[in-house]
């Protein structure tokens, strides 16, 4: 039996992800949303609430989940707040954005670090918005690529602690995907995202990579 962690399950990505993983009932899943609310009714699943830009949040999370041992976790949930041609640095919604993508990311997963397994894979889900090597650079989206930038930095970080425990780190940039954030006209599907966390998820593979679609990718 696997059991493991996916944020930001209600919707999107997040729902595909839980939605295929589920299907092997070897598998068990902890969802998070940010009501408690979810729509796929499993035994092998279940919703918690969860508020990352929140700490009380994710200590009530984390005591919820009770002293259970974790084979994965999914940092999935994250948040777009500005419009897409927007390139003007707002203060307040730079920080809002980090309380989510990063420092609410970080803290769940600092907090869970005691329930992993030897062989546990944590996978950060980034952004090609987040890296340095993206092809089409342009000024737009500020708040939104620079958490995800630095949440990039986090994985390799955090591999390099883990390196002892075997346990590994990823980056997983899922491409433009048609949810309530990537909009409609996205040409990646959700489930297509969540083939790709499974096949990361069941291969042995180095830690403190950066995957997209299967393969490395340039951070
Ligand atoms: N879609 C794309 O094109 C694309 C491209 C690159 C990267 N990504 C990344 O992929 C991940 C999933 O994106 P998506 O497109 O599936 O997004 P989405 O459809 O907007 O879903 C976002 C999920 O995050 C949860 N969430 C929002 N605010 C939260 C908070 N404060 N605390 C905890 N959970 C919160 C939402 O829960 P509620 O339903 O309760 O609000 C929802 O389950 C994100 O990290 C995103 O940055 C997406």
């Amino acid at each position: 039996m696997k059991r493991g962690i996916i944020t930001g399950s209600s919707r999107g990505i997040g729902l595909a992800t839980v939605d295929l993983l589920t299907n092997n009932s070897n598998t068990k899943v902890i969802g998070s949303s940010t009501l408690g609310n979810h729509t796929l009714s499993r035994s092998n699943f279940q919703c918690l609430k969860l508020d990352l830009s929140n700490s009380n949040s994710i200590t009530e999370f984390v005591d919820k989940i009770g002293n259970v041992k974790l084979d994965f976790l999914i940092n999935n949930a994250g948040i777009l707040l500005e419009k897409w041609d927007a390139s003007t640095i707002k203060i307040q919604q730079l920080k809002n954005t980090f309380d989510v993508n990063l420092f609410g990311t970080i803290e769940l997963t600092e907090k869970l670090l005691p329930l992993f397994n030897s062989k546990a894979h944590i996978i950060n889900i980034t952004s090609d918005w987040g890296s340095f090597s993206e092809l089409n650079f342009d000024a737009f989206q500020p708040h939104y690529k620079m958490s995800k930038t630095a949440l990039n930095m986090y994985t390799k970080l955090l591999a390099k602690r883990l390196e002892s425990k075997n346990i590994t780190v990823s980056s997983l940039d899922p491409g433009w995907t048609k949810t309530d954030m990537g909009g409609k006209v996205a040409p990646r599907l959700p489930k297509d995202v969540a083939f790709d966390i499974l096949n990361l998820l069941n291969n042995d593979v180095d830690s403190g990579q950066f995957w997209y679609q299967g393969k490395v990718r340039e951070w």
